[in-house]
């Protein structure tokens, strides 16, 4: 079983197991867990092949974005991501085209359409992530009646799968506490207001010209919301890439991988790859370490990673070799992957003859950028539906700066309704664009001097919107300019004729891992180093020999290990002890884990000799062909769509309309020339009979 039994940070329920068959073979799901996950946990990866070519096909979203991980469910074809494990199910693969299921005459509906159930409400908020719960905290707080509705099956969207301590600031968006509290504390807020309801696994159709919003309930139960005013805070969605192998099972986005591993307790690799240096790709490698998986590479394309520095740091310290100015290759195998091809890359992005290296892994993430998921918002102001938008939908940005943006576009909703919500503070406004920065100038590190007594180094030397360290020091020795939580934050050895105390606090509460204290109380010659440390406490045992690293995670020496705490008030984070020569003390920031013989190369390059570039993962169809048209004149996506297939498949174009435009740009062709296929009406696929009034007896799947 591939089940993530021991987690340093997440506890492991005890669920009851629900049976079921894959292939008539019998399974065991955990309740409530849903067939993409308990089939990974089985072990399978290939969940059916492709029409087209015949081609393996896996998951690729986890998110019912994509059609990628389409199963059969009873006979019904269901993606396996959304679709929970019912007991005795029966699940097949997708091999080629489904069958049309047979109608049984009990699901043929009501002889009459029953009418469509419309609501009316002054504020339906879509997404309950980040942004949407703080927006429904400030409405409840007013007693304004607002709908919450999210399509999955719990709240708190992408929080849930964050376990590291946030960024931020700790005043206004819980900087210090890690994702998966902030999203229960958030949605135990939202739920104490009677004026606020929530309705979850239900998704948002489509933003109709008459105002009205068409929502699926539990995939069964068609209603049609009219809104005063629609706040859309529905996240965003993963870019793709193209490259030959890459829709190989495997290759996945980073957002489906902290899915399995950090929501659903999942293991689903031993030895993984990440393509993207940006805060999602960096978080990833660090969740796939707390989850005991090896972290073969990162490549980054340019020059520096683009995330966060304190992520790219503690990544590089636990010994991830992270490659910039580097690309992928290829993805190789037959009917997954086996392997990965990088190469390195010129000033101008083209691969270098010679550079290529190929590593051993199962598992590619992409993790390159995210793009918002802003649909329904442009809707509703072509249709002059009062609308707002906050968070990823608004503008791709920090989970912290979602949570700010949401209080605010709450207050927003409230004014736009009538209520009086006085004047929104011009301060609100400036913190939430601090939140929304990028990372700033890097700036080389200072330590205190003297050598002697105890206090902190800071390790982080790049300005990112972050002030816990300066909120914990129960002494007030570390400062920082108030008006700004961009700037670097700096010790001061004397406040009021108290000093630094070895308290550690400031060492646990830094989200980056990037505050060490040195103690040379006891020994001046070998000072004792407190070194955070977010996994398992039995990771380490004193006495052991640990590679201690500087902050770019340059090794420093081998130091013994002294002691490892494990205390309540620092949640999780462990303080581990080494005593380390005076020569390098305080340079000490962090403590090898992965051996470096993990990033081995193979002893030869894996050349990829078909270029299966998929551009259009739905349809199958490849990079060469729509270039092809491209080179032939064609500028309007209709015609690469009525001649390839491009953009017709089920995840309505989302995935691939992207990539059709980065390979006008690749080809030369200014965006002005090109001509956008429609928009499809609906988000996403629906089952007819649902705007009938079929299947709310029995839902559309013909389960009772
Ligand atoms: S990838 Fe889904 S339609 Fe092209």
């Amino acid at each position: 079983m591939h089940r993530i039994e021991r987690h340093p940070i997440l506890s492991v329920p005890v669920r009851p197991l629900v049976p079921f068959t894959w292939k008539g073979q019998a399974l065991e799901a955990l309740e409530g867990e849903t067939v993409s996950s308990a089939l990974f946990a089985a072990g399978v990866r290939i969940f059916g092949h492709h029409p087209k070519d015949g081609a393996a096909q896996g998951i690729f979203c986890a998110n019912g974005q994509c059609s990628q991980c389409l199963v059969l469910a009873d006979g019904i074809p269901v993606k396996s991501c959304m679709e929970l494990v019912r007991p005795g199910v029966r699940v097949e693969p997708v091999e080629g085209l489904p069958e049309l299921p047979r109608i049984d005459p009990r699901d043929a509906g009501p002889a009459e359409p029953r009418p469509i159930e419309t609501i009316r409400v002054p504020v339906l908020v879509i997404g309950g992530g980040p942004a949407g719960l703080s927006a429904a905290i400030e409405l409840g707080k007013r007693g304004i009646e607002t709908l919450v509705i999210d399509d999955k099956h719990r709240l708190g969207g992408k929080l849930v799968l964050q376990t590291h301590r946030f960024f931020g600031s700790i005043d206004a968006v819980y900087a210090g506490t890690r994702g998966i509290d902030i999203a229960t504390r958030l949605e135990s807020e939202v739920r104490s207001f009677p004026s606020v309801r929530v309705w979850l696994q239900s998704a948002a159709l489509a933003v109709f010209s008459d105002r009205t919003v068409g929502v699926l309930v539990e995939g069964r139960r068609y209603v049609q919301v009219v809104p005063d005013v629609l706040l859309v805070t529905s996240g965003a969605r993963e870019k793709n890439l193209a490259f030959p192998g890459n829709s190989l099972p495997g290759v996945y986005g980073a957002g489906a991988f902290q899915t399995l591993v950090n929501r659903d307790l999942v293991k689903p690799t031993g030895r993984l790859f990440i393509v993207g240096g940006g805060n999602v790709g960096l978080i990833a490698g660090y969740h796939a370490l707390q989850a005991g998986i090896a972290v073969v590479g990162l490549v980054e394309v340019m020059p520096e990673c683009g995330g966060y520095k304190v992520h790219r740091d503690k990544l590089a310290r636990l010994g991830v070799p992270i490659s910039t100015s580097h690309t992928v290759v290829s993805a190789n195998g037959r009917e997954a992957l086996e392997s990965v091809t990088i190469a390195r890359v010129d000033g101008k992005f083209r691969t270098v003859k010679g550079t290529e290296r190929s590593y051993e892994c199962d598992t590619l993430l992409i993790a390159v950028g995210l793009d918002p998921v802003n649909e329904f918002f442009e809707k509703a102001r072509e249709f002059g539906l009062p609308a707002f938008a906050a968070g990823d939908a608004e503008e791709i940005a920090e989970a912290s700066a979602a949570i700010f943006s949401g209080k605010i576009r709450g207050l927003e909703v409230a004014r736009a309704l009538g209520h009086d919500v006085g004047e929104i503070s011009p301060d609100w406004y400036r913190t939430a664009d601090i939140l929304k920065s990028r990372p700033g100038a890097t700036v080389p590190e200072r330590a205190p001097e003297p050598e002697a007594g105890v206090f902190p180094v800071i390790h982080c030397n790049q300005e990112i919107p972050c002030d816990p360290c300066t909120a914990v020091c129960p002494n007030d020795l570390i400062e920082m300019d108030e008006t700004d939580i961009r700037l670097l934050p700096s010790f001061i050895a004397e406040k009021g004729g108290k000093g630094c105390t070895g308290c550690e606090k400031c060492v646990a509460i830094c989200p980056g891992l990037a505050i060490t204290l040195v103690d040379y109380r006891k020994d001046p010659e070998f000072p004792t180093v407190a070194v955070p440390f977010e996994f398992l406490k039995e990771t380490l045992s004193v006495g052991d020999t640990v590679v201690v690293e500087d902050t770019e995670g340059n090794a420093l020496g081998r130091v013994e290990v002294g002691a490892v705490k494990a205390i309540k008030a620092n949640d999780r984070t462990v303080i581990v002890k080494v005593r380390a020569p005076r020569a390098f003390a305080k340079r000490v920031a962090g403590i090898r884990l992965q051996a470096p013989e993990t990033s081995d190369p193979l002893g030869r390059y894996v050349e990829r000799t078909v270029d299966d570039t998929i551009v259009c993962r739905c349809e199958r169809v490849t990079a060469a062909e729509i270039r092809k048209l491209i080179r032939e004149g064609a500028r309007d996506i209709n015609e690469i769509k009525a001649v390839t297939r491009a953009c017709m498949g089920s995840c309505g174009a989302k995935t691939c309309t992207p990539l059709i435009h980065r390979l006008f740009r690749e080809e030369g062709v200014p965006e002005s020339e090109i001509v956008d296929q429609p928009k499809r009406p609906l988000f996403m696929e629906v089952p007819f009979g649902v705007f009938t009034g079929q299947g709310e007896e029995r839902d559309p799947h013909g389960r009772s």
